[in-house]
């Protein structure tokens, strides 16, 4: 689906909260070693640490479905426009190269 202003509302809050579990789930790691091992600190945040990784996982496939249902805006400037305006540049910068090349400086 397309020619929608924004992304649907799911899309957003599935987006916004991802980044939450990904902080959260490198930051239960990071910090576990602030607590000995063994110790029942450290393992709750290791098991949180799988939890919310795993759940990250159920969120991609989430995610994934309510773009194909929600559809998603158009990129502007289109890709196309971008594209071509790229390969414009890239053109005329080869053009000036291979005038380059051709210019004959040993008679200069
Ligand atoms: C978004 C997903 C995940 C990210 C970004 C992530 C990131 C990390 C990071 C940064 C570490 C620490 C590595 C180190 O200190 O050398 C780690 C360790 C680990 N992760 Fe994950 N992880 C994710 C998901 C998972 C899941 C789903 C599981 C298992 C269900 C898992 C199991 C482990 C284990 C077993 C360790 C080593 C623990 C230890 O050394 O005590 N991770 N992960």
């Amino acid at each position: 689906m397309s020619g929608q202003a924004r992304y649907s509302n799911l899309s957003i809050t599935l987006h916004w909260l991802m980044l939450v579990l990904l902080v959260a789930v490198y930051c239960l790691m990071e910090f576990r070693g602030y607590f000995p091992r063994g110790s029942e600190e450290r393992d709750a945040m290791k098991h949180w640490h799988y939890m919310l990784g795993l759940s990250v996982f159920v969120l991609v496939w989430i995610r994934i479905a309510a773009r194909a249902i929600g559809g998603v805006p158009p990129i502007t400037p289109s890709p196309s426009a971008s594209c071509a305006h790229a390969g414009a540049a890239a053109r005329r910068a080869r053009a000036h190269t291979d005038t380059d090349r051709r210019t004959d400086y040993s008679r200069h």
